[in-house]
């Protein structure tokens, strides 16, 4: 009973998609549970480089089937183009699955998403502008459309109607926007209908019976644990749970059935978008970090704020998980510091904290109490066993993996899908 949560352990841009595609060769299904375009995965193949952002890493392993489950919200037009550009590029994605059930961006979710930033202003979250906290909120209001709900066009344009009403009032009379039609919108998602039909399916059933065969399932989370609507930086967080608890409401399969989670974390740290970020650079190191570690958004392009490792957070990570590993990503981005600060506690009020404040206004006044550790500047990008790296390089490691509360179990030297050290086998 194979089931694997692979899932970022910080603000997201870990490394989630080089892990999962690394796994992807020795695995059945590979399923996004949560989130939707607003993630930004690369995977670099020998001299190739994908940017995915709504389909599963595991799309890019032939032996693999991706699955879309109920928790992901699908934005059809962005689906239908990564398809396209995939299949241009000769991958085959004929297998693809998506849930009936998941729910889908609409235009007005996107307008919504959009003019609601505008409006913030100052207090903006810095969303990535895909429609996904609307969509999200449509989907608990009731007032969300389904995949399955392309398929009958009487409902369709009821359940639009349904939603347009309040919007409408809302976008012509607060934002001062044009009202959006419904036949438009209605048309439009028709338009969708007849090309994602053959990937539509039961995925709750699909993998369930994938698991009683002994099949291994991997559950791929988008953003992090810190953008967690209910265990991250509220509210600048994203609008659903990549947690690992996110996999099993997510995708159908119950938390009995998940053998390993896997947090992926990067050897410093970077968050996209407002929002507190203790061990945030405002200095040469920080632009250092973004420089060498490429640290530019995926979806959105934008720089990313860095930042030294905060190891309070990886413990936070390891307890809100149930995490049994880590995955360190980019260690090689440090080569080169004489010295590393790695966070290991908070001041907050004059105070020493060990563990992440649940009060906000204390996280926000969090000042981290850096440990330094010695650096390397070896490359370490060739390593192919952990005996391979600096003493140096191993004792950040080590001290990294006592401080984080599990074991790291593979190690990213570099973007590609062979620079890894593997420690502890994941299967
Ligand atoms: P994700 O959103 O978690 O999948 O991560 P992103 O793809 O947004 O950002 C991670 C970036 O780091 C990508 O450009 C990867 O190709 C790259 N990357 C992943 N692992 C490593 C590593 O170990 N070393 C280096 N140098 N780059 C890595
Ligand atoms: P991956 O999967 C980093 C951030 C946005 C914003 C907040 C809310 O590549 O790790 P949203 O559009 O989700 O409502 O924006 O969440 N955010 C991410 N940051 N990586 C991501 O995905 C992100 N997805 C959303 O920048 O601060
Ligand atoms: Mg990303």
């Amino acid at each position: 009973m194979p089931a694997l949560v692979l899932l970022g352990a910080q603000w997201g841009d870990e490394g989630k998609g080089k892990a999962t595609d690394l796994l992807g060769g020795s695995v059945d299904y590979v399923v996004r549970y949560q989130g939707g375009n607003n993630a930004g995965h690369t995977v670099v193949v020998g001299d190739q480089k994908y940017a995915l952002h709504l389909l599963p890493s595991g799309i890019l392993s032939p032996g693999c089937t991706p699955v879309i489950g109920n928790g992901v919200v699908v934005d059809p037009s962005v689906l239908l183009s990564e398809l396209s550009g995939l299949n241009e590029r000769g991958v085959d994605t004929s297998k693809l699955l998506i849930s009936g059930n998941a729910h889908i961006i609409t235009p007005y979710n996107v307008t919504v998403d959009k003019v609601t930033e505008r409006f913030l202003g100052k207090r903006k979250i810095g969303t990535t502008g895909r429609g996904i906290g609307p969509t999200y909120a449509d989907k608990i209001n009731r007032v969300g459309i389904r995949v399955q709900d392309l398929y009958d066009e009487s409902i369709l344009t009821q359940k639009v109607e349904a939603a347009l009403d309040v919007k409408n009032q809302v976008l012509t009379k607060l934002y001062n926007r044009r009202a959006i039609a419904v036949d438009q919108v209605v048309e439009e998602l028709l338009g969708y209908a007849g090309k994602l039909a053959p990937y539509v399916a039961d995925t709750v059933l699909v993998l369930n019976r994938a698991l009683e065969e002994d099949k291994v399932v991997l559950f791929e989370g988008g953003q992090g644990t810190l953008l967690d609507i209910d265990h991250g930086t509220y509210p600048f967080v994203t609008s659903s749970n990549p947690t690992a608890g996110g996999a099993c409401t997510g995708a159908g399969v119950g938390p009995t059935k998940i053998s390993r989670v896997i947090g992926i974390l990067k050897a410093y740290t970077t968050r996209v978008g407002a929002g507190p970020f203790p061990t945030e650079l405002f200095d040469e190191d920080g632009e250092a970090l973004r420089r060498i570690g490429g640290e530019r958004g995926v979806t959105t392009g934008r720089d990313r704020r860095c930042g030294w490792f905060d190891a309070v957070i990886a413990r936070y990570a390891t307890r809100v998980n149930g995490l049994t590993d880590f995955f360190l990503t980019k260690l090689d981005v440090l080569t080169g510091w004489e010295q590393i600060p790695v966070c290991v506690a908070y001041e907050i009020d004059g105070e020493r904290v060990e563990e992440l404040p649940y009060s906000q206004t204390d996280f926000h006044h969090a000042k981290p109490v850096y440990e330094m550790l010695p650096g390397w500047s070896e490359d370490i990008s060739k390593a192919k066993s952990f005996s391979d790296l600096p003493k140096n390089a191993q004792a950040y490691v080590k001290a990294l993996e006592e401080m984080s509360g599990a074991p790291i179990s593979a190690i990213g030297v570099g973007p590609g899908r062979d620079e890894t050290i593997e420690i502890n086998s994941f299967l």
